[in-house]
């Protein structure tokens, strides 16, 4: 993960390589660092957040430099091991996002040569290796240093002898923003939205030279051209805008990410037609690979599609999908990935490829690696995710997938007039649940004060059961099981007692009887029940203990409006706890290793 940028100019490197990494840190916040050219290089690095060294770090003078902020692999989070890293001489400073796989072989090599390293990290052999090959040309020693480098990789190096900055990416993000008189190198988009709005995305094996006037691109050594884009985005999408934290801002824009990611579907008549979601013509079994967050989205897509369609939808772990035997090839796998970068649905994504199978992204970030490496991209409109755990993307995902579903040939088309006409209410459900407390506050309060957490669902919204967990033990660090209802009895019942709260999703499905026993059965063990049901539901309060009450919708959008409620009650609960609910303890937003 990590995040990496680079600055060239007229303006001051420091504030603009400090600016540009807040916008980073979801990328990896245990230490962070800068270098900055006047002459010599002048580093400062430490184990602070962004926000801190903005406030310490010393005066360094001069218009170019390059900086990162960091999620340890390779040495514990220390001011050491924290990027920029160096050669012997200090004449090259290298930022670095990927793993160097083969460095303990390459720095037992340098070690023999002389080099003597610092750090207990991969990253400092790359400018050991350029210190080795640079003859005076350091484009010719940075493609030198590469070429024996096996890995993953984005790079900005700094040379103090040449008013440059020279990157490379391979299998890791690395983008070009295009000023008036400067550029900027960056891992994503939001580092630049300060400066530019213009960027170029760069292609694995690309080497750049950038100057405050030029880019040059060369791969093998040949110069290459890419296209300039202009940014969707803009700089208000990653403000705080007066809220408390960026996850609980992103919950709030959930309406306006469904409304914009329906988008164009919902004015067509033929919805399908103008959906832009064309996924091809054999369609006999479909495939999904995801993790974390976007599995639990896929979960539902696989239900939905089974559901409306009777297509088997195999859904898979992406980082399984590699070991397990396969007996089926798929005629169409769906990667989902908000950010598009993720190495285990990359890789999953590799074995497909082999395969011939046509593969379909669903990202929410256009000009991702997996946007590029799949035949078609479906883009989800959330925006830019600043905070770390996933609110609007997974939700954009939702809809992306229930809108794939709706857009597949052979629906009924009363069913699909009536579930579009459900789909466009969505967006008003969802202000519903954020205009109205729904008794959130008072469960994440009582919630607050435990450390085990059952969530149970059934049918559809059994991958919210697992996703609300998800959400509450990434942000409120409290252990939280997600749990199929009917499954609890064969086993995780025995740790069902009166400080082990369950949380019901209580859905008007055909699933309600069923999940009214399985409440039954843990008030019978005196766990303390939270029940998520419809605003109508009179019966359900004299059965638990707290019910946080959703606007009733169509069972097939139910998980929406749940999830929701799900991601305030985490959100409260860590609030509660005083968690730090943006940047998670050992998270990061971008997960690029393997
Ligand atoms: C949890 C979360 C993660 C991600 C997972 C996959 O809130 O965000 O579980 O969903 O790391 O990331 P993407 O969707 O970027 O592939």
């Amino acid at each position: 993960m990590c995040g990496i940028v680079g600055y060239i100019g007229n303006s001051s490197a420091k504030p603009v390589l400090l600016n540009a990494l807040s916008t980073l840190e979801y990328r990896g916040y245990d230490s962070c660092g800068i270098a900055v050219k006047n002459g010599s290089i002048a580093i400062h690095k430490d184990t602070v957040r962004v926000e801190v060294m903005q406030l310490t770090s010393p005066a360094l003078d001069g218009t170019v430099g390059i900086g990162h902020t960091r999620w340890a692999t390779h040495g514990e989070p220390s001011s050491i091991n924290s990027h920029p890293h160096t050669d012997c001489t200090g004449k090259f400073a290298v930022v670095h996002n990927g793993i160097v796989s083969n460095f303990q072989k390459l720095r037992q090599q340098l070690t023999k040569e002389g080099h003597v390293f610092s750090s207990e990290t991969d990253s400092e052999v790359i400018p050991h290796m350029i210190e080795k090959y640079y003859q005076g040309d350091i484009e010719e020693a940075v493609r030198a240093a590469l070429d024996e480098i096996e890995g993953s990789y984005a790079i900005a190096v700094l040379t103090a002898d040449e008013n440059k900055l020279v990157a490379a990416r391979k299998d890791s993000p690395l983008i070009i923003g295009v000023g008036d008189g400067e550029m900027f190198l960056a891992s994503d988009v939001p580092a630049i939205l300060d400066y530019t709005d213009r960027v170029i995305y760069l292609e694995d094996n690309d080497v750049v030279s950038v100057t405050k006037n030029a880019v040059r691109i060369t791969q093998d050594g040949v110069d290459i051209d890419r296209e300039e884009h202009r940014v969707l985005w803009n700089k208000e999408d990653v403000q705080i805008a007066g809220y408390d934290h960026y996850m609980i801002k992103e919950i709030h824009e959930q309406p306006r990410v469904i409304r914009d990611t329906i988008g164009d579907f919902l004015l067509s008549s033929d919805a399908a037609k103008d959906s832009g979601i064309e996924i091809g013509d054999d369609l006999s079994t479909l495939s999904i690979v995801a993790c974390g967050t976007s599995y639990h989205a896929g979960l539902i897509g696989k239900y939905v599609i089974e559901e409306l369609h009777g297509i088997p939808v195999r859904i898979d772990i992406a980082s399984e999908f590699n070991h397990g035997r396969r007996t089926i090839r798929p005629s169409v796998a769906i990667a989902i990935s908000q950010s598009g970068e993720t190495a285990d649905v990359l890789s999953a994504l590799k074995r497909l490829r082999e395969e011939s199978v046509k593969t379909v992204a669903i990202t929410n970030v256009p000009g991702s690696t997996i946007s590029r490496v799949t035949d078609q991209a479906i883009y989800t409109k959330a925006g830019p995710e600043v905070s770390v755990a996933a609110t609007k993307s997974y939700i954009a995902q939702l809809i992306a997938l229930y809108q794939l579903a709706l857009s597949l040939p052979g629906m009924n088309r009363g069913i699909k007039r009536s579930l579009i006409s459900q789909l466009k209410q969505m967006p008003g459900k969802v202000e519903q649940i954020l205009d109205g407390t729904c008794g959130i506050v008072s469960c994440a309060k009582f919630l607050s004060k435990h450390e085990n957490v059952f969530f149970i669902g059934r049918g559809i919204n059994y991958p919210i059961a697992l996703e609300g967990a998800l959400k509450l033990k990434e942000i409120s660090y409290i252990h939280a099981e997600g749990y199929a209802a009917g499954e609890l009895k064969h086993g995780s019942i025995a740790l069902l007692q009166e400080n082990t709260p369950v949380i019901a999703i209580v859905a008007n499905d055909n699933t309600y009887d069923a999940m009214i026993s399985n409440i039954k059965q843990a008030k019978a063990r005196n766990a303390p029940v939270i029940a998520v049901a419809s605003e109508d539901n009179e019966d359900i309060q004299a059965m638990v203990d707290y019910v946080i009450r959703v606007p009733r919708t169509g069972n097939m959008f139910s998980p929406v409006i749940n999830a929701v409620a799900l991601q305030l009650l985490a959100y409260h609960t860590a609030k509660f706890r005083e968690c730090p609910i943006d940047f998670p303890r050992n998270l990061a937003k971008s997960v690029t290793v393997e």
